[in-house]
């Protein structure tokens, strides 16, 4: 069978801030387990990240801290880059759309990109009014104008969206706005901007989104099929540019274009190619090598994302990617840009400190866990356990710390650790550290060998379908019936009437605990790790295929290890 060969994106962070458990549920660690599964079975992967560090958040959170943009998000770059190496995130090349290795790349392969749809036509100039700092001299991008709101009459309301009715706004529309800048009123003046013709790529992007309807989460082709629905309107054009001066200046030769950029969220996505690119260089293919993953029909493109992006990668980003296609293949013909094969998004998540009521996320509030806290105390496997157990896969679901410990402690520990701990303490006290005689099996032995198999088909084709929480359930439902069978043959007792018996069930315990290691390694990769060394195996044992290979009579094993810690209350961060 040929090599079946994946790209993995995760969404870009924006690098105006740490990372918090929000993020990882939402796209990292789904992409991260994903990843590690398909390796497993023998794909080729590339798994792309890096900091979108374009755009006017990054701009604004620079102003407010009084640095400059790009000290900021090198900063911030790096701090992600260590999160995620922290909870055994590993990307094969972490980049940054601004960052000093990266932004020559980055900018070549955006401009390319944008003059492609241009020169097919794909965009309309259109002169627009938008708010003008005269003060600051300079357009003022929505974020950056406050006013009441015209719908609820709130006097929290941004350029883009009122803080308290939600409702997205036009900043034209803000009673008595406020320029966040310099704190003047703006004035509405004259500027050009590049839409793109969303409205002429709709029914294509609707006749693909239609094919995906079997295979996708529903919730992501529902909402993106919603955007094209014809009583709302349908699709419109968006403007891929901006009046700013930090991001890649917009590569027309035309002096309107002068002092723009191109819109954050077109150069953003663009940031997968080109860090693969990047990669493909650091590799010695030559950057264009890129094409191998994103123009080959037989690579398969998966892209994680927060459920707040699913519009640019379900609509916008494929939109895009068809603009530059000669051929009307939809999903790309060989040698174009490929559609993703799949557009993967959680909802949010929410927090629960103990004592109080379950809320929103929110960095102002200081209501978060952020990584880099998290990681002063704890490995990296009880928040992965954690945060897959309970993932935000069909709806929010909240980040509890009362739960994440009894979870901790209950089922990791419990369950899985303690299956470990009871079968590795027996062998070295009883067997002399020795695989013992699998000898004659009896039914009992042969039906926990029979889950084992059953599990390993079970946890890989949840995994083929991205249902990580289903498939960690999976995983956990045979670490408990292991200890079922434990309890059930009873070794503790046999080893002073029948030591064969005794030696049988231990053998199975041992083959169960082979395929654990296996089958957890993709969720739990650190103790995954420990059990190889337990089991004295290799990286082979990553293997899916071998997930039930046999472990030898008389094969010497390693030292117990404990593989989860039991976890108090008291001491999470302080409380
Ligand atoms: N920075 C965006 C966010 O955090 C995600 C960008 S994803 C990309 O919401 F595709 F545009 F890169
Ligand atoms: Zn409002």
């Amino acid at each position: 069978m040929a090599t079946r060969r994946f790209l993995i994106t995760a969404g870009l962070p924006y690098s105006n801030g740490r990372l918090h458990v929000g993020h990882i549920a939402g796209a990292y660690l789904p992409a991260d387990i994903y990843v590690r599964y398909l390796r497993a079975t023998g794909a080729e992967v590339c798994y792309v990240c890096g900091s979108d560090d374009n755009g006017v958040a990054a701009v604004k959170t620079a102003r407010e801290q009084g640095r400059s943009v790009e000290e900021l998000t090198a900063f911030f770059n790096a701090s992600q880059r260590a999160s995620f190496c922290g909870l055994g995130i590993e990307f094969d090349i972490f980049g940054g759309t601004h960052q000093p290795e990266f932004v020559e790349l980055h900018e070549k392969i955006s401009r390319e990109f944008f003059l492609t749809i241009h020169a097919k036509d794909y965009f309309t100039k259109r002169t627009t009014k938008q708010l003008y700092d005269t003060e600051a001299e300079q357009f003022l991008p929505d974020r950056f104008v406050k006013g009441t709101c015209p719908h609820c009459k709130s006097a929290n309301a941004f350029g883009d969206q009122c803080e308290d009715c939600g409702k997205s706004l036009d900043a034209l529309e803000l009673i008595d706005p406020i320029s966040t800048m310099s704190d003047s009123r703006p004035e509405p003046r004259e500027t050009i901007h590049w839409y793109l013709r969303l409205d002429q790529l709709q029914d294509r992007l609707r006749t693909w989104l239609e094919s995906k309807r079997d295979t996708w989460r529903s919730t992501v082709v529902n909402f993106a099929l919603g955007q094209m629905a014809p009583d709302e309107g349908g699709l419109r054009e968006r403007a891929m540019t901006r009046d700013l001066d930090w991001g890649v200046p917009v590569p027309l030769d035309d002096p309107d274009a002068a002092g723009k950029v191109l819109y954050v969220w077109f150069d953003a996505p663009i940031g997968y190619i080109s860090f693969t690119a990047k990669l493909c260089a650091d590799r010695g293919e030559g950057w264009e090598a890129y094409e191998r993953w994103w123009k080959s029909p037989d690579c398969k493109i998966v892209n994680f994302i927060g459920e707040d992006n699913t519009i640019f990668h379900a609509v916008t980003f494929p939109a895009m990617l068809l603009a530059t296609h000669d051929s009307d293949s939809i999903q790309g013909a060989p040698g174009e840009f490929q559609l993703p094969a799949n557009v993967v998004a959680n909802s949010f998540l929410n927090i629960k400190f103990p004592g109080k009521e379950e809320e929103k996320i929110s960095k102002s509030r200081g209501t978060a866990v952020w990584i880099e806290d998290y990681l002063e105390t704890f490995e990296a496997d009880p928040l992965r356990y954690y945060l897959t157990a309970n993932a935000p896969e069909s709806q929010r679901v909240a980040f509890d710390f009362d739960d994440f410990v009894t979870r901790n402690n209950t089922e990791l520990l419990n369950a899985l650790g303690n299956f470990f701990n009871r079968t590795m303490t027996f062998v070295h006290k009883y067997f002399d550290g020795k695989v013992p005689p699998s000898g004659t099996r009896e039914p009992v032995d042969t039906e926990q060998l029979d889950r084992c198999k059953a599990a390993v088909a079970a946890v890989g084709d949840e995994l083929e379908r991205c249902r990580f929480k289903a498939a960690l359930a999976k995983v956990m439902q045979l670490a408990r019936d292991a200890n079922g069978y434990f309890d059930a043959t009873a070794p503790f007792r046999s080893r002073k009437t029948d030591m064969e018996a005794c030696g049988r069930a231990i053998n199975v315990c041992l083959q169960t605990a082979r395929t654990l290691t296996t089958l957890m390694a993709p969720f739990l990769p650190v103790s995954a790790r420990k059990c190889i060394t337990m089991l004295r195996l290799d990286d082979s044992a990553l293997a899916w295929s071998g997930a039930t290979d046999p472990l030898a009579d008389g094969t010497a094993l390693g030292e117990p290890q404990l593989l989860f810690k039991k976890l108090d209350p008291k001491e999470l961060f302080g409380e």
